[in-house]
């Protein structure tokens, strides 16, 4: 699938993953539609891309004023929407009932309900060009973890909801890309919400350990090429998913031990 002057728009595009693929794109001749709330790191690499070729849309994906907004300024400027891609995510590391109730739910607007509201305004146009949507979940949404119970409850609806949507629309020729990936080395660690004064040690780590962004985003545009349905970035993780789709109560029991372990020993 050639990808030279489509259209796509990224949610979450000042940072991390979103910011990688808006470059990645940027190179393959895309016309990209840089959203998050940060307007001056997304016209500083709106001007780094070009901007004649670049539209940057300030926006609160938990605002579906905005959202409205965003796919009505894509179609002004460039005519129509091929790919739309829902990256804009936030984590939550908590006991369950040490959750602060609105971060919760500020979660879920992001992680969740932004990603159907944005593809709800943006399928007509999305059906005209026989487009794709790329939904950027993680192995969180393939694999529940502790103290991440609400983080993988977003991830997994987005799953579910894409595998749901992609069946939907095959006949419309619209496909659907669920993207898993692994630990990232982006912010997202530093700003996730930390709530409770229980976490096991390893979920203070702030670091920026994982795969780079870029990998994350070459792994992306390959599967839009290639028509692919999800992908788990690294590979290797798909085996971890298998191992614990067949053996689940062994799987928990392990997650459970070397999460209380880390307590103890430094990770
Ligand atoms: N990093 C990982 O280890 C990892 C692993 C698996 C999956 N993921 C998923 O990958 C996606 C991207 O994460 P990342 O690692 O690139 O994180 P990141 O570096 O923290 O970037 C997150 C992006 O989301 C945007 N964002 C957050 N809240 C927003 C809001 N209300 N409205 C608009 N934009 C908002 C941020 O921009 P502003 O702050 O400027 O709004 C930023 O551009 C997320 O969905 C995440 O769940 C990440």
């Amino acid at each position: 699938m050639k990808l030279a002057n489509q259209v796509a728009i990224i949610t979450g595009a000042s940072e991390g993953i979103g910011k990688a693929l808006a470059e990645l794109f940027a190179r393959e001749g895309v016309r990209v539609v840089l959203a998050a709330r940060s307007e001056e790191k997304l016209q500083a690499l709106a001007n780094a891309l070009g901007p004649d070729r670049v539209l940057v849309v300030p926006t609160d994906v938990a605002d579906s004023a905005q959202l409205k907004q965003l796919v009505a300024r894509t179609v002004e400027r460039f005519g129509g929407l091929d790919i739309l891609v829902n990256n804009a995510g936030v984590g939550l590391y908590a006991r369950v009932e040490e959750m602060d109730w609105e971060h919760f739910r500020r979660m879920w607007e992001v992680n969740f309900f932004a990603a159907v509201r944005l593809t709800m305004e943006a399928l007509p146009y999305l059906q005209q060009r026989r487009g794709v949507v790329v939904n950027i979940s993680s192995v969180a949404g393939k694999m529940p973890l502790p103290f991440m119970a609400g983080y993988c409850a977003t991830k997994f609806a987005l799953t579910a909801f894409s595998h749901g949507l992609r069946m939907e629309l095959a006949p419309a020729g619209v496909r659907v890309l669920v993207v898993c990936p692994g630990r990232v080395r982006t912010e997202f660690h530093k700003v996730a919400y930390r709530d409770g004064r229980s976490l096991p040690r390893i979920f203070e780590r702030r670091d920026s350990s994982g795969i780079p962004a870029e990998r994350v985003a070459q792994a992306t545009l390959r599967a839009i090429q290639r028509g692919r349905r999800e992908i788990v970035v690294p590979w290797h993780l798909r085996l971890l998913v298998a191992f614990q789709a067949v053996f689940p109560g062994l799987t928990e029991r392990v997650l459970a031990r070397l999460a209380q372990q880390s307590n103890q020993a430094q990770w």
